[in-house]
């Protein structure tokens, strides 16, 4: 691997200041100065130092998280929790955050230290596919569906929704499902909507617009309640995670999400 990259995915800084600092005499390999960034290294049995201090190999990782309500996908917040703060035993150094999830979300979030994988996921022309869990107030008429199916104008000025998936789940009144529903204390619902229409459904969308599904259902006439990502790809979420857990994709999880995206 090349003596920059190394450094880089080793969160010493990213690949364009890690170039200086090796140029600048900061790098060690092996005990000698090194000043080339391009220079081939073995990872797994060369010692590199950064100002003196061995770098450890961390190599890449990739992290499924079930994201609860409540929690903001963010390194930092003043006000409120974020993702990376149920990340309480693991080094989260250069790892980020592939995409986001609206405070109120739930579900399939992952972190990784890999730009390339986030870059082949999240990159709009790759329509990676993800499918979101809802219920709302409203209900979806077969007009609605088709809307959903072709695509449609969320906001003056936008261009069109790619053709979503839709699949509705079940349909009533608030009342026969409110316990059902899953709705956060971050919507305050009152006996005032008993006989308030609602709908639950799947929406798989290909593109990762801001608020995309709440604005998509929104169009025609829907007011997301509880929201949550169940799959990205291939990908599922693991339910046997509680809300806030964690693990490890495995390989051949990795390879199901980026094994058939190009460049
Ligand atoms: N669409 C939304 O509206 N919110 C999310 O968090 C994700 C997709």
């Amino acid at each position: 691997m090349r003596l920059d990259k190394f450094l880089a995915i080793s969160s010493i800084g990213r690949r364009k200041d890690v170039r200086s600092y090796i140029k600048e005499g900061m790098v060690k390999v092996n005990g000698s100065l090194i000043t080339e960034p391009a220079i081939e290294i073995d990872e797994n049995s060369d010692v590199i130092e950064y100002l003196n201090k061995v770098v450890t190999y961390i190599g890449k990782v990739y992290y499924m998280f079930n994201k609860p309500a409540g929690c903001v996908t963010a390194r930092r917040d003043d006000v409120n929790k974020t993702v990376f703060d149920y990340f309480n035993d693991v080094n989260m150094e250069g790892i980020f955050h592939v995409g986001r999830l609206d405070k109120d979300t739930e579900g399939l979030l992952l972190l990784t230290n890999d730009g390339e994988f986030e870059h082949k996921l999240m990159y709009p022309e790759k329509h990676v596919e993800k499918t979101y869990y809802f219920w709302a107030l409203g209900s979806l008429h077969e007009d609605d569906i088709k809307k959903l199916k072709e695509g449609l104008y969320i906001q003056k000025g936008e261009i069109r929704t790619r053709p979503a998936k839709i699949q509705v789940q079940n349909c009533g009144t608030y009342k026969e499902y409110k316990h059902e529903m899953n709705i956060n204390n971050l919507y305050n619902i009152d006996s005032n909507y008993y006989n308030q229409p609602v709908v639950s459904g799947y929406l798989t969308i290909s593109e990762g617009r801001k608020h995309q599904v709440k604005r998509m259902l929104k169009a025609v006439g829907c007011y997301v309640v509880y929201l949550k990502r169940v799959s990205i790809g291939e990908l599922k979420l693991d339910e046997s995670l509680d809300k806030g857990q964690y693990r490890v994709l495995n390989e051949d999880e990795i390879q199901s999400l980026i094994g058939n995206l190009k460049k």
